[in-house]
This record gives C-alpha cells, structure tokens and sequence, in this order.
C-alpha cells in the first residue's frame, strides 16, 4: 500500500532522461488528501496510487514525468518558475487556487510550454465560485469532471501535442 503523501511535500520526483520528453504534473491544495477528501466527489485513490499509475503509463508511452504537490501558493509558483526550461508540457491541477490565483495564472504565463489543466470534478457542476479557472486563460485545453482518468487523458494529449511539435 503507497504511502500516504504529507501535507505540503515534494513527495515525487522522478529523474528526468535527456532523451525522453518530460512532463511536469503539478498538484495544488488539499490533493494530497485524496481518498479521505470528499471520495464521492474526488475519488478513492490517493494521489500517490495515482501518480504511480500515471508513472507506468508514461513510461509505457517513453515520456519522464515529475510530480509536484503543495499546499502553499508561493511554493507552486517557485515549482513552476523553476519548471522553465525542464519540461516539455504540463500538466496542472491547482486545486482551489485554479479560481483566484493570479501569481499562479502570472507564473504560468512565462512558461512557454503547453498547459493542459485537470480537475477531477466537473468544476461547472458545482458552486459557482468554481465555475472560473485562472489556469484555463493560460492553458492549451483541460479535461474536468472524468475523476483521475483526466491525468492520463491530459497526458497522452500533451504526449501527442509534444510530438506534433505544437
Ligand atoms: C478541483 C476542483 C476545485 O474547485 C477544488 O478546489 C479542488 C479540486 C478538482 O480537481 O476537481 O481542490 O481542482
């Protein structure tokens, strides 16, 4: 049984390959609680079950994948400002801060590699202040309301979106 990530830890990092295409997947607040937090809405696999899987398959698929997590604002922008130049795609769910977060949406912006973002719930479904994502006025497209299948539909989009070169 995987361990259960702690709250605010860089609990994966895979080395990156120089030869593989890499992808970065970043995971905002309260994500790390997946399973205990609210199943019926985010699923019953813990991210690390998660982040396993989406491990293998990129593996399978001949693409590096690093995982970030953090519950703190300044820490995701650090990740992703640290990101530039590292990786080929991203792939971001950032939690609540999805909706207000504009050092979020500005760090973002200054990377020039394709976004795909992930919410496991259909975000429109539910209360309207989830209804606005910041991270969709910056991102290529996203998947939203498929639970963790969104992961490895948004990873098998940027693995084609890396290899058309886009
Ligand atoms: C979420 C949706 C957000 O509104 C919420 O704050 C989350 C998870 C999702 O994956 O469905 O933390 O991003």
């Amino acid at each position: 049984m995987p361990q259960k990530a702690e709250s605010n830890k860089v609990f994966t990092v895979v080395g990156q390959n120089k030869n593989r295409p890499a992808v970065l997947v970043i995971n905002g607040p309260n994500l790390n609680l997946l399973e205990e937090r609210e199943p019926d809405v985010y699923g019953r696999q813990t991210l690390e079950e998660i982040n396993n899987d989406l491990q293998k398959y990129a593996h399978s698929r001949g693409v590096s994948i690093d995982f970030f997590q953090s519950n703190h604002e300044g820490e995701l922008v650090d990740q992703v400002q640290q990101s530039r130049g590292k990786y080929e795609a991203l792939i971001v769910n950032a939690g609540a801060l999805s909706h207000y977060s504009i050092a979020l949406l500005d760090a973002l912006k200054m990377t020039d590699v394709p976004i795909i973002e992930v919410h496991l719930s259909n975000i429109y479904r539910r209360e309207d202040f989830r209804h606005q994502s910041l991270v969709s006025t910056v991102a290529i497209g996203g998947i939203f309301g498929l639970g963790a299948r969104g992961y490895f539909l948004a990873l098998e989009a940027a693995i084609q979106i890396i290899a058309e070169g886009k």
